[in-house]
């Protein structure tokens, strides 16, 4: 069962930051959760809402600054927020990126970072895996290059994520933990499709996910998994 860190290690460290995911790193997961915005500019940067001001000192929109006016403004521990590429750089295929599109226009553009890397880097399809609630974003990232890993993103339809990862041919279908029974795990998986449920932080519910035998658990707390192994 993979252990994936949710926002890196965010039960630990400041979510989406880069030690956040070096947190997860140590904390041995299988891979990492982000979250990817545009700045102004078209810089893929790794933030989860549209705006900063819940996570920075400051406040506005993601994509009404540029690269370098959001690394001007700080998080918690002296962190700044990521570009994308930077991730990929510190993680240097410790573990595997899942890479949350947070809006339609990344999608062209995380393709091509994707690309880059594989090209150049040697890094392999498998150290990636695509997911979005924006069902266009994923059909674009599919349209563009259909060798990249999708997951399908849902909150309130096992089905109709179902239908469309067939569409799509997704590795993952990732549901709202609390969408998840015995029965459905097993019709998706039956249907040739990964489960990640999210966000399981407690124990008992981490447990619970284990008992459905889940392909893999995001967690803000990834080390609670392996502790409740059975
Ligand atoms: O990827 C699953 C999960 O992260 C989706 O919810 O709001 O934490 O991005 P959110
Ligand atoms: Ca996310």
């Amino acid at each position: 069962m993979l252990k994936i860190g949710h926002r890196g290690a965010r039960g630990y460290a400041a979510e989406n930051t880069l030690s956040s995911f070096e947190k997860a790193i140590d904390l041995k997961v299988d891979g990492i959760e982000l979250d990817v915005h545009l700045s102004a500019d078209g810089e893929l940067m790794v933030i989860h809402d549209e705006t900063i001001d819940r996570t920075t000192n400051g406040k506005g929109l993601v994509n009404s600054f540029t690269k370098a006016e959001l690394q001007n403004f700080s998080i918690e521990d002296n962190n700044k927020i990521p570009t994308l590429s930077s991730v990929f750089d510190l993680v240097d295929r410790r573990c595997f990126i899942n890479i949350e599109l947070k809006s339609f226009e990344t999608a062209a553009k995380v393709v091509a970072l994707i690309e880059k890397y594989i090209r150049e880097k040697h890094w392999k399809y498998t150290d990636f895996i695509v997911s979005s609630f924006d069902w266009d974003a994923l059909e674009e990232v599919n349209f563009v290059n259909p060798e990249i890993p999708i997951a399908v993103l849902t909150e309130t339809d096992l089905d109709k994520a179902l239908a469309f990862a067939k569409i799509i041919q997704a590795k993952a279908i990732n549901p709202d933990f609390q969408l998840l029974n015995i029965e459905n795990t097993k019709k998706l998986q039956e249907n040739g499709f990964e489960v990640y449920p999210w966000t399981v932080n407690e124990t008992a519910d981490i447990k619970k996910m284990q008992s459905f035998n889940v392909n893999g658990i995001i967690s803000d707390f990834p080390d609670k998994i392996s502790f409740s192994n059975h």
